[in-house]
């Protein structure tokens, strides 16, 4: 995504000002590229054709969702992730086919198993021995499942965002026979079709060797227990570029890096290559998002610090207060030189609201001036809150010059919507 200054000064993505929108539609704002996300998609696709593997891609919902985000999934021929019942009810409100929803989640409810199994969806993940019951219980005919397992593979990134050690509220433990008992269970299941397994080994990974290392222990796990699939889907993870230093997965050479390394990996465990599946979030909409904001109070503490505060805060912006995720600012409306360091703050009561630590920004900034945070397309919006009654930010997806709302600003009235009188 080009996000430059044009003549005027003005931060402008794929020629259109940031200014402009900030002043035509107020603040804070997330506006994504429409043909960044699509690109994204693409190239994700075209690395797959390449290989000449039978794939798919899905879209972790997750990442970002609202109706015309689906659309755009789409649109662009790939399947998509749901971890619990407003994903799946926001992707048939979008008139997605439910045959390429794939529905996760550590701790299905009966009525999201239920709403799955009644729309329809084209596979669920079973995480855990206990859901596989359940699943065989309410099904009327029978259906695709797909286990996620736990390969006990950490993959160096935060904490938090890690989901593919041992010691995981996700998937059924390789190691611990967990799988294996899974496996043996949904056989038994009358109305459970084993179509596939599945593995996550978390996020914002920029190699890729945790998901080669991870294919080649589940590989060989399947040769060795004798185990016939359609699919091995490798989960998403795949790393963006917040800041400067932070590499952006490299789509094109890393996936032929993964899909080469299949075809060797299948081989020598004489095992033939199923489908591949991937679901990436962060990599398709992270970059293509920036979040504007107006800049209000400015607080200099002589020889301590200097606080910049902007009209959102942790409810529209929470990666940074947990997981210490760091971020660039860029002033919208000016293109002065960046020779000062401040603290980006939020405007809600906490003292860990914070956008960003130690931002460069230019000492000329001031109150009414707008600011753009690159890269909050993953991840921001839907983690938003309504801490401190705030509400969620407007989302346009910016295409040709054109600007349109995919989610208007949540209004006051409907924040007590469902408060009872
Ligand atoms: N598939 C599964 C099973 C997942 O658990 C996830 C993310 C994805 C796909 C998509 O991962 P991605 O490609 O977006 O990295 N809130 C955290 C991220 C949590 C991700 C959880 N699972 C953050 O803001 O960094």
């Amino acid at each position: 995504m080009v996000v430059e200054y044009n003549d005027k000064g003005e931060l402008t993505i794929g020629g259109t000002s940031l200014k402009t929108i900030a002043q035509s539609f107020g603040t804070p704002t997330i506006v994504y590229d429409e043909t960044q996300i699509r690109t994204q998609m693409r190239r994700f696709h075209e690395a797959f054709q390449k290989s000449e593997l039978n794939y798919n891609i899905s879209y972790a919902s997750k990442a970002f969702t609202c109706l015309q985000m689906v659309k755009l999934v789409e649109e662009e021929g790939l399947e998509l992730d749901v971890v619990s019942e407003g994903e799946l009810y926001t992707a048939l409100a979008a008139g997605f086919d439910a045959q390429h929803i794939h529905f996760h989640g550590n701790n299905k409810t009966k009525r999201e198993i239920q709403y799955a199994l009644k729309s329809k969806v084209g596979y669920i993940v079973i995480d855990s021995l206990e859901e596989i019951d359940l699943i065989n219980r309410y099904a009327s005919e029978e259906v695709n499942v797909v286990l996620r397992l736990n390969p006990g593979v950490e993959a160096h990134t935060h904490e938090f965002i890690q989901t593919g050690q041992e010691d995981s509220k996700f998937g059924l433990s390789i190691k611990h026979g967990l799988a294996i008992e899974g496996v043996k269970k949904v056989k038994d299941a009358k109305r459970l079709n084993l179509k596939g397994v599945h593995f996550h080994v978390g996020s914002q990974i920029e190699g890729t060797e945790a998901m080669i290392e991870t294919t080649k222990l589940v590989v060989q796990w399947l040769k060795e227990n004798d185990i016939q699939i359609e699919l091995i889907n490798l989960g998403g993870g795949f790393s963006i570029k917040y800041v400067e230093g932070d590499v952006s997965f490299p789509i094109e050479d890393g996936i032929a890096e993964i899909t080469e390394a299949i075809k060797t990996i299948a081989q020598e465990a004489d095992y033939p290559i199923p489908e591949i599946g991937i679901e990436p979030g962060r990599s398709i909409v992270g970059e293509a998002g920036i979040t504007l904001y107006e800049v209000g109070t400015i607080k200099d503490i002589p020889n301590v610090n200097k606080y910049v505060s902007i009209d959102g805060g942790m409810s529209d912006h929470i990666r940074t207060s947990l997981y210490d995720a760091k971020y660039e600012a860029l002033l919208v409306n000016r293109n002065d030189p960046k020779d000062e360091t401040v603290t980006l703050a939020g405007k809600l009561c906490e003292s860990g609201d914070i956008i960003i630590k130690d931002a460069q920004l230019p000492s000329t900034v001031k109150r009414g001036d707008y600011l753009a945070i690159l890269s909050t397309g993953a991840y921001h919006y839907s983690m938003a809150s309504n801490y401190n009654q705030m509400q969620k930010p407007s989302v346009f997806f910016l295409k040709d010059g054109k600007a349109r709302e995919v989610i208007k600003r949540q209004s006051l009235r409907q924040l007590i919507i469902n408060d009872t009188k």
